[in-house]
């Protein structure tokens, strides 16, 4: 470890913000920067230092915890609090039962170092002083681009004359993504941004002047002077930038990214151009002896991502004008995430008034995403001329609006009648937003025009991003057991490593002598033969050594997790795009990439390419065997059911989006076959035996070792495996080291995710809620191979029930097998999947009853004793005292009053409210899987070196083992080490997954802990008063063996399918969370208000690590069920491959309240130490915030008289939300256009 951390270091580390680790630099970074900049930030200040960071582990809250310690904001609430989380801890500890101990810190933030911003190294001297040296040209030759960067506008015309198709790079933030992930290339690359006259800022009489090279940070300050500095009337334009500004990217792009980038892009959804086009900006155009003017108006861009200058010239400026007494403007961007993301729709709108009145003098609204180019709505305008601002022209404008912004159902981008929708709702946000500010400007002129209708006062308000708060309560250990480590909230033990960058990932491992870079081939047909590969343009390139496929493989080409039914390489035939088909290696990463994409493949297409489980079930492409689970008489229970419904849900799939993309560096060994394997797997034995079949060799000869992941979440436990075969070949072949890791776009091209899961369903139900019956059929899309698909699918049947007990039930699974990557392993592991279908139906039930969702729940909830459709019995079923806990910590009855009264007096924003829980079960439904080993190893001088077969991947595995350890043998955690996991250490091991991992290696080590203290005990025995060097010395010069080894199995475990009986898992884990939300009605967008949680973890190994566990589940299944979206084109091409395209939750999607509460007093005597499995359960409770949305939604269409079920697909996206919401303007898009 580093001697002396940094504060910034420190917090985040202590705090509990720290997993997987792999993000913590990045963060550390941001807010170094952030402080730097700014020693006494205020909240607002670090959420919005934090626009660029992404965290799939933590779900934010302790980060942005730690870090209020820097703000003036004071800590929580204003500074009321003394420690972390919130001051309301400690009252809400009270209204716990008096004989429940008082909830303790999960940290000291007393013990946290002062920051001393003095003490800060300061920027080299040396460095400052040559910015005061005259500029000169510079000119980089690379291996196939030439860099130049000229010192003044005069030799930049220059180049540019001689160079004509010169690139111009400032921030690269879009050239970059050309050239990587587009495929593009610039030869010639000129880079002006230090050239005074594009950094011009100058006001003008018209407006301020902007030069082309200036950052959007500058931009954004210095537009923020203006508007402080000039009467609000003259800043209209400003101010709609500023507003675009607050959500482009995030500080970090925007520290580099130009305003001249941004127009030259010519992105169709660009958020600075409408604005700029509605607003006439003028454009100041250069070439070598030119210089001219130009209005952006809709002849600015001829076509797709071009505009109207000529090769030759460059933009050197932009005009942004003041606006005048009586002009209003607005600027608008939806996109799927509010934080960094790309736009949906996008648009700036500007309206001229005639003095001193509500009539139309001239209009102009822009927009982007409606077309290959930005557009003006030039025809609608036309058509408002000489209008007055009312009612008549509201209805003119969007009825022109839905003909003029049309769309053909199949343009790019898809979300077509979203897309549509959006022209108008945002147009009437404009209207209202000028209605307001007109009445009260004519107002004071003595003239009076109607306001905004105070119900509809929210549809003007801007998205704000609140200052979040949080509680989080557990049970202390009580007093007199401060020495028992077990319960206590430790820090994660890498957690300060993580934070300096010390800690070593796989890819971090230093460089071997020989070593080589390995890049994948990888197929561009989803269904398709192989006809020919081509790789002498390959081989040309410089570096390259080898080209690896099929007929590499010494062994077996088939592979697999359960069954060998896919490929290493694709032999003859591809089955989804993004197979590998081969792998080239070379000097340098960059070498094998540009050779991989000079691999020329040739097919002859396939047919049918099945992409989406509609077209399995059409083909009746289905994996066998199909699955199903019975109970009770069905028919009988619908004869008896008052009522009977039918409905339909898809979930979407998701990516795991580890940070730490899937990585391995194979040794060979050089004798008797031994290859050595350095990979980022949740699998090390399954990795183990899959690179042993395919090199021919037997297991023995093959070490896989794991030091730790930047994340797994499922996705590192089988699809991980095949890389690393990839790898071993390679190395196998070239007779040196190798090494790959995946670029995130190459990650989420070959490996799979979450499996998208289709259900539909048909409930027979009572009056009063109570459900009698229910028929269910579940549709999961493997993709191309079985991989964990059957086991994914059973535990989805096994969760179809949720919490309810219904007693006449019949569900059927299909596996459909499609021309997508095999999908895999995610978190929960298809039990999110069966429950959210489970509250689909009920949620169908409560509409048509027209019930109090939280009663019909209620009472079709299991009781203590009851059996599951699977015949299992629910002992110690705490779900009952989870619900009632969750319904006081969040306040239900009076939330739920104030939501309906805030509903009633809102039409446009709308709140919902929802209570959900989960069951979910533990264990591996594959039997054998259910084992563990550990080894122990005790030193003379008294350290102890843990060995399991766990993987640490963030969420804390090897700190709570060490936590079982030192507790079992009575000595501090210090004195404990793990290093890694290594299958030559401890061997065939199951997976790190299901949940199950500390259950099952925490009770192979507590049991290898027991062996060495009978051992050990006669020289305690002899030496009461010595300590544990004493009898660990005395022992091993007693020739005593000090290691141990130690297995456990879970006991009773079994599930036969054909006879409904045995137990599948050995208990569940219990949770409910309650969460409210805001969604606007005309964006679709929404806000995470609140959420409670209480997880029933039983007794805790660490609060901290499972309160980590159960806010970063929930933030994934937030991310699951109302943000993230997979999008594939039909022939089975993966669009959103990456961070800019597939959007995870990010620091602004945290509820704005989060409370979370491990219940008390709730011992499970089933796992160590009476511990309760925690990995998985809590990721279904974000459930709540679906049907939160759901029940906003509810309200919104009941303003349009629609009541009772409506089917809402998962994920709730801004567009689903919004289609959802139906009312006049939907219905304008819908008479135009056939919805
Ligand atoms: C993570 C990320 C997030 C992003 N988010 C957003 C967003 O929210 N909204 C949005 O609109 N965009 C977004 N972008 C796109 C991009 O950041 C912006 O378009 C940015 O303004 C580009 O500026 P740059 O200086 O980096 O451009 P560069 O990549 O350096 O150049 C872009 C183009 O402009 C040309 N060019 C630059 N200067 C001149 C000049 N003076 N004369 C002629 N041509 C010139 C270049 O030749 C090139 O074709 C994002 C990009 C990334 C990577
Ligand atoms: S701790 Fe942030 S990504 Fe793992």
């Amino acid at each position: 470890m580093a001697s002396k951390l940094h504060p910034v270091q420190e917090r985040i580390a202590k705090a509990h913000g720290s997993q997987c680790g792999f993000c913590t630099p990045g963060i550390v970074m941001s807010m170094y920067a952030l402080l730097r900049n700014n020693p006494q930030p205020s909240m607002h200040d670090v959420q919005e230092a934090f626009q660029g960071n992404l965290c799939r582990c933590t779900g934010y809250r302790p980060i942005l915890e730690g870090y209020r310690s820097f703000t003036k904001d004071g800590g929580c609430c204003g500074g009321k609090a003394q420690s972390n989380g919130c001051c309301m801890t400690n009252e809400h500890t009270q209204e716990h039962d008096s004989s429940t101990l008082p909830a303790q810190k999960l940290y000291d933030q007393s013990e946290f170092m002062p920051l001393d911003p003095t003490q800060e190294i300061i920027f080299p001297p040396e460095l400052m002083s040559l910015s005061k040296q005259p500029q000169r040209e510079l000119r980089f030759a690379g291996e196939r681009v030439l860099w130049i960067q000229p010192c003044s506008l005069e030799e930049l015309l220059e180049l540019k004359a001689t160079y004509p198709n010169a690139k111009l790079v400032v921030g690269n933030t879009e050239v970059g993504i050309e050239m990587k992930f587009k495929n593009l290339f610039y030869p010639v690359i000129l880079a002006p941004a230090y050239i005074p006259e594009l950094n011009i800022i100058q006001n003008t009489q018209d407006g301020i002047q902007v030069g082309a090279s200036v950052t959007l940070t500058v931009l954004g300050d210095v537009l923020r002077a203006a508007v402080k500095k000039l009467p609000a009337h003259q800043t209209e334009v400003f101010k709609a930038v500023l507003e675009q500004l607050r959500w482009f990217a995030g500080q970090q792009i925007r520290n580099v990214a130009a305003v001249g980038g941004n127009i030259m892009t010519a992105s169709p959804i660009s958020d600075l151009n409408p604005v700029f086009m509605a607003a006439s900006c003028k454009l100041t155009v250069m070439s070598k002896g030119e210089k001219h003017v130009i209005e952006m108006d809709g002849k600015f861009f001829p076509g797709y991502r071009k505009t109207i200058l000529k090769p030759e010239e460059i933009l050197l400026s932009i005009e942004i004008p003041y606006t005048r007494k009586g002009q209003y403007f607005s600027a608008f961007k939806q996109s799927p995430r509010k934080e960094d993301d790309i736009a949906i729709v996008t648009c700036g709108m500007n309206v001229f008034f005639k003095e001193q009145s509500n009539i139309v003098q001239s209009i102009r609204i822009s927009y982007g995403g409606m077309a290959p180019v930005t557009v003006l709505a030039t025809a609608t305008c036309n058509r408002l001329l000489n209008r007055q601002w009312n009612e008549e022209l509201l209805e003119e404008a969007c009825t022109s609006l839905a003909e003029e912004m049309s769309l053909s159902p199949s343009a790019p981008g898809g979300m077509v009648t979203y897309r549509r929708t959006l022209t108008i709702s945002l147009f009437y946000k404009f209207f209202l937003n000028v209605q307001h500010k007109l009445s009260l400007d004519l107002l004071k002129e003595g003239v009076t025009v109607e306001d905004v209708r105070p119900e509809y006062a929210t549809a003007t308000e801007l998205f704000q991003l609140d200052s979040p708060s949080s509680v989080q309560l557990y049970q202390a250990v009580p007093p007199g057991y401060s020495d028992d480590v077990v319960g206590q909230p430790i820090m994660h033990l890498s957690a300060l490593k993580q934070a300096t960058g010390e800690a070593i990932y796989c890819d971090d491992i230093p460089c071997y002598e020989n070593e080589l870079h390995l890049a994948l081939v990888t197929s561009t047909k989803a269904h398709a033969l192989i006809k020919s590969i081509d790789t002498s343009d390959a081989m040309a390139v410089p570096g390259v050594v080898a080209f690896i496929s099929a007929k590499d493989i010494p062994g077996s080409n088939m592979t697999g997790p359960v069954v060998y039914d896919e490929t290493v390489f694709a032999d003859d035939k591809v089955t989804c795009v993004g197979h590998i088909v081969g792998a080239i290696v070379a000097d340098t990463q960059a070498h094998a990439q540009r050779a991989a994409k000079a691999v020329k493949i040739s097919y002859e297409e396939l047919q049918p390419v099945i992409v989406t489980i509609q077209d399995a079930i059409a083909n009746k492409s289905f994996f066998q065997p199909v699955r199903s689970i019975e109970r009770g008489d069905v028919a009988q229970g619908f004869k008896d059911s008052d009522h009977i419904l039918h409905g339909e849900m898809h979930i979407g799939g998701q990516e795991q989006f580890y940070l730490e993309t899937n990585c391995t560096l194979a040794v060979p060994r050089g004798e008797d076959g031994e290859m050595e394997l350095f990979v980022s797997t949740q699998s090390a034995s399954k990795t183990q035996a899959l690179v042993a079949k395919a090199l021919g060799v037997s297991a023995n000869r093959v070490v896989c070792r794991v030091k730790r992941m930047g994340g797994g979440f499922g996705g590192k436990e089988s699809r991980s495996t095949i890389l690393s075969t990839v790898v071993a070949v390679a190395a196998h072949t070239v007779k040196r080291p190798v090494r790959c890791m995946l670029d995130r776009d190459e990650d989420m091209l070959v490996t799979g995710g979450r499996h998208p899961f289709f259900g539909h369903y048909k409930v027979g139900y009572m009056n009063n809620g109570r459900v009698m019956a229910l028929e269910v059929t579940l549709y999961s899309n493997a993709g191309n191979s079985l991989d964990l698909s059957l086991s994914i699918l059973e535990r989805a049947l096994f969760h179809m029930d949720n919490s309810y007990n219904i007693p006449n039930i019949r569900a059927t699974g299909y596996v459909c097998k499609t021309n997508l990557p095999s999908n895999s392993a995610f978190r929960g592991f298809g039990g999110p999947q069966g429950m959210m279908i489970a509250e689909s139906w009920m949620s169908d039930v409560a509409l048509s009853c027209g019930l109090p969702a939280e009663e019909v729940r209620r009472m079709n909830m299991y009781k203590e004793g009851d059996f599951t459709p699977f015949s299992q019995r629910l002992d110690n079923f705490t779900i009952d005292r989870c619900w009632e806990e969750c319904m006081q910590l969040s306040d239900f009855n009076k939330r739920k009053d104030a939501v309906e009264q805030y509903n009633r007096q809102h039409r446009w924003t709308k709140r919902g409210l929802s209570i959900i829980p989960t069951k979910f079960g533990i264990s591996f439904t594959a039997v054998f899987l259910n084992q563990a080993g550990a080894l122990v190893l005790v030193y003379s001088d008294g350290s102890v070196l843990l060995t399991h077969g766990g993987t640490e991947m963030g969420q804390g595995l090897h700190t709570k083992m060490v936590q079982v350890a030192s507790k079992t043998l009575g000595i501090p955690c210090s004195k404990i080490h793990i290093t890694e996991t290594s299958t030559n250490t401890v061997p065939n091991t199951s997976p790190t997954a299901a949940s199950a991992s500390s259950d099952l290696n925490g009770m192979a080590i507590y049991n290898a802990c027991q062996t060495l203290l009978q051992r050990l005990q006669p020289y305690k025995d002899k030496n009461p008063k010595g300590c544990w060097e004493d009898w660990v010395k005395a022992a091993y010069f007693d020739r005593v063996h000090l290691s141990a080894n130690g297995f456990y199995k879970t006991p009773d475990l079994g599930y036969d399918f054909e006879t409904n009986s045995g137990r599948p898992f050995n208990y569940f884990s219990y949770g409910v969370a309650v969460s409210e939300v805001e969604i606007d009605c005309l964006t679709g967008s929404h806000k995470n208000l609140h959420t409670s949680i209480v997880m029933d973890v039983g007794k805790s190994l660490n609060p901290a690590l499972d309160i980590g566990q159960v806010e970063g589940g929930f933030m994934q299944g937030l991310g699951l069920f109302t943000l993230e979206e997979l999008r594939y084109s039909p022939d089975g091409y993966l669009y959103t491959r990456g961070p800019g395209m597939y959007k995870i939750p990010a620091f602004g999607d945290i509820p704005i309240e989060l409370k979370v509460s491990l219940l008390r007093d709730a011992p499970n005597e089933k796992a160590i130490f009476s511990s309760k499995a925690v990995g998985e359960p809590p990721l279904f409770l974000a459930a709540s915030v679906f049907y939160a949305i759901k029940d906003a939604i509810t309200a919104a269409r009941a303003e349009s008289n629609l009541t009772g079920p409506f089917r809402l697909d998962s994920p709730a996206t801004p567009e689903r939300i919004r289609n959802a919401c139906e009312d006049k303007f939907t219905k304008l898009v819908c008479s135009n256009f056939h919805c």
